[in-house]
């Protein structure tokens, strides 16, 4: 099974990296082929709303959305990891998920049959506060994004509290539930 790990933290090492790697080990032990993909790293240029991909479901903007693409439909597995920027996922992540209109196109409008269908789908999330409705903004969006690409919502980790750079490190259980997530989600 190949399962895609989307970082959407733009701190490498940080807290999201950290539970994502976690996630994604679980997954190699359990017999998936991982692959990672650190977002801050690539150039992602915000959809500009022109709905040329209503056309033929591409985008028009070539930059390294190009790659992500292929990746997004030939996964069988995804894991989506943000930190909490503002109630919300990173604007790096909301790049990569708005660019992917021309995937919502594909399937909406064009009626296009997705390569692989259903995927499995988690989210993991970490953010700095405690209150009740700290990732209410994230999951939704991660949830529509997910039923875009044909990804079912099968499982998240939300870890509230968690600040400083790798803080993650002191909260082991945490970390392990990454793991088991990532195992579970690889079966
Ligand atoms: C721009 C920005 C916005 C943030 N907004 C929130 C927020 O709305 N709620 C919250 O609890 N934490 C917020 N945080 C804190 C981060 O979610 C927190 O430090 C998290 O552990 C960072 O994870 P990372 O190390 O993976 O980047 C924000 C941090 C930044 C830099």
């Amino acid at each position: 099974m190949k399962i895609l790990g989307i970082m959407g933290s733009p701190r490498i090492g940080g807290n999201t990296d950290l539970l994502l790697e976690e996630a994604l080990q679980g997954a190699r032990s359990g017999g998936a082929e991982v692959e990672k993909v650190i977002v801050d790293k690539l150039k992602i240029a915000p959809c500009r709303e022109c709905y040329g991909c209503l056309r033929d479901g591409n985008c028009v903007i070539r930059d390294d959305m190009d790659e992500i693409y292929p990746k997004l439909l030939n996964c069988e597995g995804i894991i989506i990891a943000s930190p909490i920027f503002f109630y919300s996922i990173s604007a790096q992540l909301k790049a990569l998920i708005d660019r992917s209109q021309s995937l919502w196109a594909r399937k909406y409008i064009l009626k296009q049959k997705p390569v692989i269908s259903p995927k499995k789908g988690a989210f993991i999330a970490v953010g700095a506060t405690k209150g009740d409705n700290l990732f209410a903004g994230a999951v939704l969006t991660v949830k529509y994004f997910f039923k875009t690409i044909d990804a079912d919502y099968t499982a998240e980790l939300l870890i509230r509290g968690i600040d400083q750079k790798d803080e993650i490190k002191q909260h082991p259980a945490a970390l392990a539930e990454a793991f088991a997530l990532g195992k579970k989600l690889a079966e």
